[in-house]
């Protein structure tokens, strides 16, 4: 049996100010369709076939209720609500636990990012199928591959090894090492060998398998889960499951996957979607730029009329009561603008 789990608790907060608090960027449709991340997610996972009955979702209590309105199909027993949110590590952990507690040691668990654009439904379900096969066959940690393009500072780096076998006539390799966000020179290295895959964020493995694993390498994380839930859950340690897992395990392998992927981290993501070559701008907004190129511009209320002059390169973006412009290449300080400001305005 496959048990697909959506990580719905991060916050996605370099796409502030349209993301905040009570509306994180899973919320949202950043992709030109009508479904949020999170509703496209679902979407995405139901075809696999278990339908909303096996389809499980791990988010915080912040925003439990959004996820609610979102998904109103979702079983609420198949909804785990963190006190607080611990990062993946600790999410990955809890939900293996009550997989296991209901459907045994053997079902095969694949963990989903809310986060993701995927080009080719179905490849990618082709795809799972295979992991899912590896997972059964094997003690694998299985992770999917992703060939890099650039040398991302935001991305885990896996090392490929040896073959060990084909799924559904797809190579599957033993992981040699996994570096997770490593620094730009350590990226220019990587990519330079030609061995080394993004990793996409998705796992799939067995229950039992995942539980062992966490045992021997995280058992700070699950020792406190195994004993109580929910009560101890704000004091687990924060740390995500590629640095408490993934950067440890010897059981780790990557099917190398072609399904056209992206993560959308951040407003430049927007622009790789839904740029087109025949336009200066990504206009999301009634927008009028004069001598202006490679602008994306959004405005939430298609009322607004934002004018530019002789700009190139730039993110705005206004949304109620708040407006961003930002160079392009420095999207990623606005996590450190938002700590500074009093509260999410
Ligand atoms: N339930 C829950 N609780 N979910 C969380 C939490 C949490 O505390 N923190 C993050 N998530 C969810 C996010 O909503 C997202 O869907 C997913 O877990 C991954 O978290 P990110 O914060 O987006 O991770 P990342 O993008 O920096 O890195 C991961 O993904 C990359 C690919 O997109 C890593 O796995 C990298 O190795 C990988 O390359
Ligand atoms: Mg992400």
């Amino acid at each position: 049996q496959f048990i697909p789990v959506i990580l719905a608790g991060g916050k996605g907060e370099r796409f502030w100010p349209l993301s905040r608090q009570d509306r994180p960027k899973q919320f949202l449709c950043l992709d030109g369709s009508s479904r949020s991340l999170l509703q496209s997610t679902a979407d995405r996972l139901l075809t696999l076939g278990g339908g909303w009955d096996h389809l499980w979702v791990i988010t915080s209590s912040q925003i439990s209720e959004g996820v609610r309105e979102q998904l109103p199909d979702l079983p609420s027993a198949n909804l785990l609500i963190e006190l607080q949110g611990r990062d993946t590590a600790a999410a990955v952990a809890w939900a293996s636990l009550e997989i296991k507690k209901r459907y045994g040691e053997e079902a095969v668990i694949g963990f989903f990012p809310a986060d993701h654009w995927i080009a080719d439904q179905e490849v990618f379900a082709y795809t799972l199928s295979a992991a899912t096969q590896l997972a059964t066959s094997t003690q694998a940690i299985v992770t999917l591959g992703i060939k890099p393009t650039f040398p991302s500072t935001g991305y885990g780096y896996i090392e490929q090894g040896e073959k060990i076998g084909s799924f559904n006539n797809l190579p599957a390799y033993h992981v040699n090492r996994f570096t997770e966000k490593p620094d730009r020179e350590t990226a220019e290295n990587f990519l330079s060998t030609g061995r080394f895959s993004w990793n996409s964020g998705m796992f799939v493995f067995r229950a039992g398998v995942v539980l062992e694993e966490l045992r021997t390498h995280a058992p700070e994380i699950i020792t406190p889960l195994e004993q109580s839930v929910p009560d101890i859950y704000p004091q687990l340690p924060k740390k995500s499951i590629d640095y408490a897992l993934m950067e440890k395990t010897s059981l780790a392998y990557v099917l190398p996957v072609e399904f056209g992927w992206d993560d959308l981290g951040d407003w430049n993501a927007i622009e790789r979607l839904l740029k087109k070559d025949d336009h200066p701008n990504v206009e999301l907004a009634t927008h009028v730029g004069l001598d202006t190129q490679g602008a994306i511009v959004y405005a939430s209320n298609p009322d607004d009329v934002i004018v530019t002059i002789g700009l190139e390169d730039v993110v705005i973006v206004r949304d109620r009561n708040a407006t961003l412009i930002v160079k392009k290449d420095r999207t990623q300080e606005i996590k450190q603008v938002l700590k500074t400001l009093q509260s999410d305005p």
